[in-house]
């Protein structure tokens, strides 16, 4: 278990959490209640006042005691440029219109559920039903939510594959659920050789052992964040073939589904026994870098989506109206424009943009088959021992030390990728830093200058 999460469950079972672990920049709701003398009546619930300083604060703070002002920021996973114009005239359009201003129905404008049948029904071979298969979520983030907190009570137990998005843990532990973790193994010569991320690889004998008569659901996430693996279809079969005989829920994570360099197949299209336990989950945010819209969707059978719209009304009720009509839009017109190809293209040419550093440095990576992410193994950076960390780094795995000195000697921000492990399994990443490059190519050309002051950190 992390120590996030240790630290988190600790909390769980303490009334007051202790102060001393509480990093300056999270103290948030304790320091007002707790600190400031106030009654302990009002002290915050344990799922959100344990946290230990998460890892966008830890960036954000690295990035404003950094010399290296402005930082170039390859952190997180948002886009560095606006969704197509047929979509923000889309917005603009359904911002004039009465019915778009107001509330919708809960499972979404039907518009947009129509459009995500039209556009998805052909990847499964047969018509998706708009009315009973799809319900629209806010993200694809409140969506898992909803799912958890449709088929997850107390003691259930949720497979997640490590390293996971980070928002999995506190979504199946809100409704009761126990994570059980399986790790993927990262290629053995990851520290020396550059290698594809089909090489981060599931050891199919763990994951059944991690089953359990208890064993409700498995979350999935292909294209994968952080390693841009696109599971095989064999990958796929196996894990789908294991939930039909066990049971279990598939909630197949697939936010970067139109951003794929390999084929790729979604788990839910693999056969009728599989589609009848898949909850396929995606993200209008990723496919049309409007990630501040919050509009994302499930798709599956009617028995477990109706599940899910209920959460979800009970949740949030509807999602942005006005977003979703420009969204439906997008869908209906995304195809013809040709946006869906140029939407690979350009994200394909961003991660060779960058990797041409890595290869000039000889620093090895992980190329990907998927997603807007580059995994980077920096076994080779070497740290200067008498190098100032401060006490908050410290301790933390070399990843978040390799981050922090990024940020201060380079000026360039990016992801330590332990934050998605558990401490158990924390060793198999820390020599990695993900980079996020769905950003202006003049941003990549700017970090690709910086990074190259790496060289005199770089032992063969
Ligand atoms: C794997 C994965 N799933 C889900 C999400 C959240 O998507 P949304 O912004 O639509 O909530 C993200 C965002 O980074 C992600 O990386």
């Amino acid at each position: 278990m992390s120590s996030f999460l240790l630290l988190r469950s600790r909390l769980l079972t303490t009334a007051t959490p202790a102060k001393a672990i509480v990093p300056p920049l999270t103290r948030g709701f304790r320091h007002s209640a707790i600190s400031m003398g106030l009654s302990s009546k009002l002290k915050p619930a344990a799922r959100v006042s344990g946290q230990r300083q998460d890892v966008w604060s830890f960036i954000n703070e690295a990035a404003a005691a950094s010399p290296k002002q402005p930082i170039v920021n390859m952190g997180q996973g948002f886009f560095g440029y606006n969704p197509p114009a047929f979509l923000l005239d889309a917005a603009k359009e359904a911002l004039d219109r009465v019915d778009c201003n107001q509330y919708c129905h809960t499972k979404g404008r039907p518009r947009l559920k129509k459009a995500i049948a039209d556009a998805y029904s052909p990847f499964w071979g047969r018509e998706i039903n708009p009315e009973t298969e799809v319900t629209v979520t806010t993200g694809a983030n409140e969506g898992m939510l909803s799912a958890f907190m449709a088929f997850i009570e107390d003691g259930d137990e949720v497979i997640v594959f490590e390293p996971f998005f980070d928002q999995y843990i506190s979504n199946i532990e809100m409704p009761g659920g126990k994570v059980v973790y399986v790790p993927m193994h990262p290629p053995a010569t990851g520290a020396t050789k550059t290698s594809s991320a089909a090489d981060w690889t599931i050891d199919f004998d763990e994951l059944e052992k991690a089953i359990t008569p208890k064993t409700k659901m498995i979350v999935l996430n292909t294209p994968h964040n952080p390693v841009g693996k696109v599971y095989s279809r064999e990958e796929l079969q196996k894990i789908g073939d294991l939930c039909v005989k066990h049971e279990i829920i598939i909630l197949s994570d697939e936010v970067y589904d139109r951003l794929f360099y390999v084929p790729f197949t979604r788990i839910g299209s693999l056969s009728p026994e599989i589609a009848n336990l898949t909850l396929t989950v995606g993200s209008a945010g990723k496919n049309f870098y409007a990630t501040g819209w919050r509009v994302g969707w499930l798709i599956g059978p009617e028995h477990l989506i109706k599940y899910v719209s209920a959460a979800h009304t009970r949740i949030c009720f509807v999602t942005p109206s006005p977003l979703q009509e420009a969204c439906a839009v997008g869908f209906e017109k995304a195809e013809a424009a040709g946006f869906w190809d140029e939407t690979i293209k350009e994200m394909k040419g961003k991660i060779d943009r960058l990797n041409a550093v890595w290869d000039e440095l000889g620093m090895p990576y992980s190329e990907p088959e998927g997603g807007y992410f580059v995994l980077v193994n920096m076994a080779k950076v070497k740290l200067p021992e008498d190098y100032p960390f401060p006490p908050h780094v410290i301790n933390r795995p070399r990843d978040f030390k390799l981050a922090w000195f990024l940020i201060q000697e380079v000026g360039v921000a990016a992801i330590p990728p332990t934050e998605f492990y558990t401490a158990e399994n924390a060793h198999l990443a820390e020599n990695y830093i993900r980079f996020a490059v769905c950003k202006e190519d003049s941003v990549l050309e700017e970090a690709k200058n910086r990074l190259r002051g790496l060289k005199k950190y770089i032992q063969e």
